[in-house]
């Protein structure tokens, strides 16, 4: 397999299987020249290499070594974003971060989630009642993370689009590419620095006033190995900004095209609704919503008679180890009857989603409501994909839905500020900080 091959290929974002399949085959331990990074594509490999501490996560020296020495300011910048995420950190640090951020993703705290989820899915879908056509990423499945990520965390969703800007150009600055990042570097550190400055105003007041969002919680947090500090905390919120969002959004849309294509799957849920988390689960395996995980190697590693020097940076194709014919049986089909799954959609071992729980609760009431208020739905022309090979998703979908006459079948949602869950973020009051 050619050693140069374009991983912005249209053809190969649209559909990246065969490939993936012909590298299990041929070169399970790949060399991709471009992104000077090896490839492993073996459900097998990237299983082991995800609980293996050798595989390390920690890698922001190897993420800034593109980035030339003139560039001293936006280095030091996105050093300091980068290095204390959790995403990042390996051993004890990752563990005292992960116990520290892990209490507010807690199962028990995301099931309290549930109505508000609920709600505001239904009063996203009352903005829809008298249309038949809609396109659902940009109505629906975009805003609906958002706004539960901005939520927990406490900040204005009506704010999110700024965050995202400024979140996506340092996730472009960490994602796979070839050549020198000078450019994309000075644009993700600006942008950091932007976040960081708005995040800045919003713990300052936190500190004056805790309310019962992720960032009071953030500065309170008190563990063995003390507080969180505050590079950490603005290094964490930007982080979950980042992991939370696009992840959900194309969970929800890559697991309504799939629906779509798959009319008695959708028949099967109607009648049986309870079989919504196995379906979520094979949504994720088959049309997984990231793709591929970096590591960089601590040791020197012998796989497949290939060497791999210390050092080495490693990409981990978990879309491609969902799909390993040897982990799954019939792996390319939807298969919503699956026992004792290993997928590694959510990744494995001690870097595991810590939002998934979230994601699950969020695309679960998506679905049932969806469900619930449209009797029929069908795809109207072609959709497309977002051109990245990290993140698998559906960028636009168009639909076409027939309603429920009887309005009284469709799920009962309370109106969000009956819920009882806390409020909603109040505008921050920046006259305070002067
Ligand atoms: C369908 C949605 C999602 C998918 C498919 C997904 C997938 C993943 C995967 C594969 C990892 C492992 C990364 C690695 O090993 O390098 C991960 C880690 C992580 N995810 Fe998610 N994620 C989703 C939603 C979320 C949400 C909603 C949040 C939070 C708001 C979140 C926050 C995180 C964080 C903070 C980590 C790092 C955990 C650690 O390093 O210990 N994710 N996610």
């Amino acid at each position: 397999m050619d050693s140069r091959f374009n991983v912005m290929d249209a053809d190969f974002i649209r559909d990246p299987y065969p490939t993936y399949r012909r590298l299990q085959e041929e070169a399970p331990v790949y060399w991709h020249e471009p992104t000077g990074y090896w490839w492993l594509t073996r459900h097998d490999d990237v299983w082991n290499a995800l609980r293996d501490p050798m595989f390390r996560s920690g890698r922001v020296d190897a993420l800034l070594g593109n980035v030339p020495d003139a560039q001293q300011e936006p280095k030091r910048i996105l050093r300091e974003l980068l290095e204390p995420r959790l995403l990042l950190t390996d051993g004890p640090r990752h563990a005292r971060l992960r116990s520290l951020i892990g209490q507010a993703f807690a199962p028990r705290e995301i099931e309290r989630m549930r109505p508000v989820v609920r709600a505001t899915i239904q009063e996203q879908l009352d903005t829809l009642r008298n249309r038949s056509r809609i396109e659902v990423m940009s109505e629906l499945a975009d805003p609906l993370p958002s706004r539960m990520i901005c939520r927990i965390i406490g900040l204005p969703s009506e704010r999110f689009d700024e965050f995202k800007a400024w979140t996506n150009d340092i996730y472009a600055f960490i994602g796979i590419a070839s050549g020198s990042r000078g450019d994309q570097a000075a644009i993700a550190a600006r942008s950091g620095q932007a976040v960081a400055e708005f995040l800045e105003k919003e713990i300052a007041v936190r500190r004056r006033r805790p309310s019962d969002d992720l960032l009071s919680t953030l500065i309170q947090a008190e563990e063995v190995g003390g507080r969180l500090t505050h590079p950490e905390i603005i290094a964490n919120v930007v982080g979950l900004l980042n992991a939370g969002h696009e992840t959900t959004t194309n969970l929800l849309g890559n697991g309504l095209f799939l629906l779509l294509q798959h009319p008695h799957i959708m028949h099967e849920l109607r009648s049986d609704p309870d079989r919504i988390g196995a379906v979520i689960e094979e949504m994720a395996r088959l049309e997984s919503p990231v793709q591929i995980l970096g590591r960089r190697l601590d040791e020197r590693l012998l796989l497949h008679d290939v060497e791999l020097p210390v050092g080495s940076n490693v990409l981990l194709l978990t879309g491609a180890a969902n799909r390993d014919p040897w982990a799954f049986d019939d792996p390319d089909r939807f298969d919503i009857f699956r026992a004792g799954s290993r997928s590694v959609s959510f990744g494995y071992g001690p870097h595991f989603c810590i939002g998934a729980a979230l994601a699950r609760v969020i695309a679960e009431e998506f679905f049932r409501s969806l469900l619930a208020e449209w009797t029929s739905l069908s795809l109207v022309g072609p959709i497309h994909w977002r051109p990245y090979p990290i993140f698998r998703g559906v960028s636009s979908m168009t639909v076409e839905v027939e309603r429920r006459r009887t309005p009284g079948m469709a799920i009962r949602a309370e109106p969000i500020e009956e819920l009882g869950l806390g409020v909603l973020h109040e505008p921050t009051d920046t006259t305070e900080l002067n």
